[in-house]
């Protein structure tokens, strides 16, 4: 095992980033706080803090509306937020980029709308077995509307799609491919490319949930090809309760409007009602405003960063922890595919994963446990669900052999 601290082998100063992150330097149960529920939501640094709090003391204001200084700096700040996004995932256009409650409302939008708008009778609809109920659930609703199916796509035993079967699967009537960039269980970085590619060859549409994916590498949504990118802000060092929706323009101009109100219309009469050019006629309502400019500033606090060396970083911390977890016995790891980052799922022998996570916790290390809100894959592998450590650049070595020296004194209580 290593002995070198990761930080001089990537170049990558963690230790240096830990403390723009305020939230990471408190005890926790009497100890040193180890966060490594980073795949659930990541911590903020404080430029992230302090541009909300500096928007709701100086710009208070709503946007698009106002003829007055405030509001015209509230919606400066809310459009270079947008511009910021979509700059970040070389979006073409910043009207591609709209604001949403977060991923989930990112996928519920485009199958509500685009579903039924577009799903017929006996379409089929494809995800992965290994996706979130978030990038399933939604499709399931407008399929059951609609009398399309979905149907999974088969993820072998170490959490790997299985790209001849999805050939296969493959015909005329399916419609939508939609597939996580990384699995949030499993921590598997999907071929994305390839499969937008062979979704496209029959006609079908590709929707890629990269909320565990943006915050660990660069995403360009022109070079994937793919026609809809969906994100949450909070996975990526903003705010809560926020999310982005990346679509082709065309397809979202042929789109419905997912709501109505405020914002989203042209013009309002009784006789009938225009709507909104993009990215507008997707945002009914007043937004939220402090949490789009707060994520402005998380997208530049992350691209102030070097960013491949976070990647290295991050990939030496999961190879770290999985070689010390092999090396452990009665750990065994569910998800072992060849192509991962930074989640590390595992099971302790004899022990509830509920319960080696409430032992960890009293000892300051905070992990996910559970299904992970992905409960098909979880039955696949014939488990309730797994301990979930899963990192971000701020995390270190230490805050890995802290994860397995509480491992060693919970398992002294469960087994
Ligand atoms: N989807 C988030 C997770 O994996 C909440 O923890």
């Amino acid at each position: 095992m290593s002995e070198q601290p990761l930080t001089a082998q990537s170049g990558f100063d963690a230790e240096r980033v830990r403390k723009d992150f305020p939230i990471l330097q408190q005890e926790v149960n009497g100890h040193p706080l180890v966060y490594l529920d980073n795949a659930a939501t990541t911590q903020k640094p404080e430029a992230v803090i302090q541009a909300i709090v500096d928007y709701y003391r100086h710009d208070n204001s709503n946007v698009h509306r106002g003829a007055h200084t405030l509001a015209d700096r509230a919606t400066e700040k809310f459009e270079g937020a947008r511009v910021k996004i979509a700059s970040l995932i070389n979006a073409a256009q910043a009207r591609q980029v709209i604001w949403t409650r977060g991923t989930s409302e990112s996928i519920n939008l485009v199958a509500a709308s685009w579903g039924r708008s577009q799903l017929r009778q006996g379409d089929r609809v494809l995800v992965s077995a290994m996706e979130h109920h978030s990038n399933i659930v939604p499709w399931q609703m407008v399929a059951l509307e609609k009398g399309a199916t979905v149907e999974a796509v088969p993820v072998d035993a170490t959490g790997t799609i299985d790209l001849d079967a999805f050939g296969e699967m493959l015909d005329e009537r399916v419609r939508m491919v939609a597939c996580g960039h990384v699995s949030n269980a499993l921590g598997t970085i999907n071929p994305v490319q390839e499969i937008v590619r062979m979704a496209h060859s029959v006609g079908a549409l590709c929707l890629l949930d990269g909320a565990q994916a943006i915050s660990h590498f660069e995403i360009d949504v022109q070079a994937l090809d793919c026609d809809f990118y969906v994100f949450s802000a909070h996975k990526l060092f903003g705010p809560t309760g926020l999310g982005a929706l990346y679509g082709k323009a065309d397809i979202l101009e042929a789109m419905p409007p997912y709501q109505g109100g405020g914002e989203m219309i042209e013009t309002v009469s009784f006789a009938g009602t225009t709507y909104n050019q993009l990215p507008y006629k997707f945002e009914a309502g007043t937004p939220d405003i402090a949490g789009v400019i707060g994520f402005g500033a998380a997208v530049d606090y992350l691209t102030s960063l070097d960013r491949k060396g976070a990647a290295e970083h991050e990939q030496a911390l999961l190879d770290y922890a999985e070689e010390r977890a092999r090396a452990t016995p009665g750990i065994t790891l569910i998800g072992t595919a060849a192509n991962k980052t930074s989640v590390m799922s595992f099971m302790v022998d004899g022990a509830h994963p509920h319960d080696v996570g409430m032992l960890l916790d009293q000892q300051g290390v905070a992990v996910r446990t559970g299904n992970h809100c992905a409960q098909p894959i979880m039955d696949q592998f014939g488990i309730p669900g797994t301990v979930r450590a899963s990192f971000s650049f701020y995390n270190t070595k230490a805050d890995v052999d802290r994860l397995f020296e509480a491992l060693a004194k919970a398992r002294q209580f469960l087994v």
